[in-house]
């Protein structure tokens, strides 16, 4: 992943079942994250702070599944097993109050989703002391960590909303200033949300890790997106630093009110559905 910075842009894309990991694999992106949005995609609230270990865990789980049915209905030889070109590599956040009170939690919490989940590398939000000791002990362990800054979800309440971050000149200083403290302890990768393009563009222009953005303009490493933001698989509106690739909530519930009415109007079952 990190080897491909400025040679091939990468892909990232959300998933949080089994069969969104076996599209998700199929379709043939860099990595899948398992991101703590779960909570707002698929659980209905209305932030990602309610989401827990637990959740993260069974979700994880289920993309895994997902990604190793699509494998082994594959049939790969044993020369594309032996390249390790498997599947996308599994990323999964560790979720608001697995980590923020102690070093020990948070490393306890990494070692679950990847031991109990199937997780290959956690992602984890900010840069604070506390956060970064916490990386450096993720990967003592052998976990890969991908950092995130800019608009990071689970600080929602402390920035007073969903807004666009580093927008001062200070700011944006301290993001870089922490961009490049987060590679130093090693992170294979960062997110950057939701901040101005010019500032991810020198981040990306710094930083040895890729940057994978979202909301973060045309310069990044690579990109990542909601699933649900590109197929339309939810009521909310098309953010500005999203794109609709399809609308599958219109067909979805145009199948069930069909079934619906064939039901009503003694349309299905018919013989050929019955035993
Ligand atoms: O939880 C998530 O889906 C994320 C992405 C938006 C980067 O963190």
């Amino acid at each position: 992943f990190a080897a491909h910075k400025g040679k091939q842009l990468l892909v990232v894309v959300t998933a949080y079942d089994a069969p969104q990991g076996r599209l998700a694999d199929s379709a043939g992106v860099d990595s899948i994250l398992v991101g703590d949005s779960v909570g707002m995609t698929t659980h209905g609230y209305d932030s990602t702070l309610p989401v827990t270990l637990d959740d993260m865990i069974l979700h994880t789980r289920a993309v895994a599944r997902g990604q190793n049915a699509r494998i082994l209905a594959a049939k790969p030889g044993p020369e594309e097993l032996a390249r390790g070109a498997r599947h996308a590599l599994l990323v999964v956040d560790l979720p608001f109050g697995s980590y923020g009170a102690s070093v020990e939690d948070g490393v306890r919490a990494g070692m679950r989703l990847v031991a109990e989940g199937g997780a290959q590398a956690v992602k984890i939000e900010g840069a604070s002391p506390l956060i970064r000791e916490t990386i450096r002990r993720l990967i003592d362990v052998g976990i890969p960590v991908m950092g995130h800054l800019g608009l990071t979800p689970q600080s929602v309440h402390r920035f007073g909303g969903f807004r666009l971050q580093a927008r001062t000149d200070a700011a944006a200083d301290t993001l870089l200033s922490d961009a490049v403290g987060l590679c130093d302890d090693g992170v294979f990768g960062m997110v950057l949300e939701v901040i101005p393009e010019a500032v991810a563009a020198r981040v990306t222009e710094a930083v040895p890790a890729p940057t994978i953005g979202i909301g973060a303009g045309r310069f990044c490493d690579g990109q990542v997106q909601v699933l649900h933001d590109l197929i339309g698989l939810g009521d909310g509106p098309v953010f500005r630093h999203t794109r609709r690739y399809v609308d599958v909530g219109t067909p979805i519930s145009g199948a069930i009110a069909e079934y619906a009415a064939d039901v009503r109007e003694r349309r299905f079952p018919t013989a050929d559905n019955s035993f």
